[in-house]
């Protein structure tokens, strides 16, 4: 996951803060249930305790992933063939792209992230670990359609998302992603997917709720940064991060629960809350083979072929773009 403390794709106002940031909190701490988009998680303390997240033992879905990279690098070359321009959506984390791109042998790699620094960082790292790959870094906001490098308009794409990114998204942006992804890479394109997978309450609250405290921590940065650029009051120290699985919605859920009444301020604004009330601040959707499948195909992807570690907690899947046809 990157930053969003980038540069030139952030709307600041006179005084330096973030408009958009603003305008969700504002938004979010107005609601029945307060809920905050989680991208805000991600700030540069956020991010380096993702990363750190990703270490802890609970914290299963990276080492998970990273297994079936290494495990089944001969199998994505089959599937998969050489020659593709590797689209990823984030820029890679140094362990898992040069995998992929050791197996697959691809013509170009083009990493695409809203934050031009971290963009900058990731493309230099592959560039040194590959010499001869032509990489062309894009920074933009894969949430909307991106006018790729020209260097690689001919070539068949492969786009990559790993991580279960997707799942931190409700079913309705995730197929409005995925369909944006589509018309990114265009007709013929493939696209491998990390999704994790439905398991045991007791591993999925663990993995979010670490003995260390690091998710914990990751959760309530997000109360300090609100208090930090909009000016807020928030007891953070009244705060308690909670992680649940929700079985009707399938995911797990990140919030911030108030231990005591309280009131405070956000960027001029007041706000009050009683004991035991929420800040919803995370999604992390789980999926099974069905599930999955169904959202691949609502947002213009046919699933080919899924791998799974070997203890079946992680999925990597390979779909193509779907061609439009009529069906019965
Ligand atoms: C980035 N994303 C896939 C992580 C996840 O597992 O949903 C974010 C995270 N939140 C708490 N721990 C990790």
């Amino acid at each position: 996951m990157s930053s969003n403390s980038g540069l030139e794709l952030v709307d600041r106002d006179e005084d330096g803060v973030d408009r958009a940031f603003r305008a969700d909190v504002l938004m979010g701490l107005s609601e029945a249930q307060k809920a905050i988009p989680a991208r805000w998680l991600y700030d540069d303390a956020g991010s380096q305790l993702f990363e750190d997240i990703t270490q802890i033992p609970e914290y299963y879905p990276t080492r998970a992933e990273t297994e079936i990279l290494t495990a089944r690098g001969a199998e994505f070359a089959q599937s998969i063939g050489p020659d593709r321009a590797v689209v990823e959506f984030g820029s890679g984390s140094s362990v898992k792209t040069p995998l992929l791109l050791r197996a697959i042998e691809p013509a170009a790699y083009v990493p695409l992230d809203i934050s031009g620094d971290f963009l900058r960082a990731a493309a230099a790292d592959l560039s040194a670990k590959f010499p001869g790959l032509p990489v062309h870094p894009v920074e933009a906001d894969f949430m909307r359609k991106v006018a790729l490098p020209n260097d690689v308009a001919d070539m068949p794409k492969l786009g990559f998302f790993p991580g279960s990114t997707i799942g931190n998204m409700v079913a309705r942006t995730a197929v409005d992603l995925l369909r944006t992804m589509r018309d990114t890479l265009g007709e013929g394109s493939q696209l491998l997917i990390g999704m994790d997978l439905i398991k045991g309450t007791d591993v999925l609250e663990a993995a979010y709720d670490d003995a260390a405290g690091v998710t914990g921590e990751f959760n309530l940065n997000l109360a300090r940064r609100i208090n930090r650029e909009l000016d807020g009051t928030i007891p953070v120290d009244d705060l308690r991060h909670v992680a649940r699985w929700d079985d009707d919605f399938a995911r797990i859920e990140m919030h911030l629960e108030v231990q005591r009444d309280m009131e405070f301020s956000v960027a001029g604004r007041d706000f009050v809350m009683t004991k035991g009330e929420t800040i919803h601040t995370e999604n992390s959707h789980k999926f099974d083979k069905r599930s999955s499948a169904t959202l691949l195909l609502a947002g213009g992807w046919t699933p080919m072929q899924r791998w799974t570690d070997e203890k079946g907690r992680f999925s990597l899947i390979l779909a193509e773009a779907s061609i439009p046809r009529s069906a019965p």
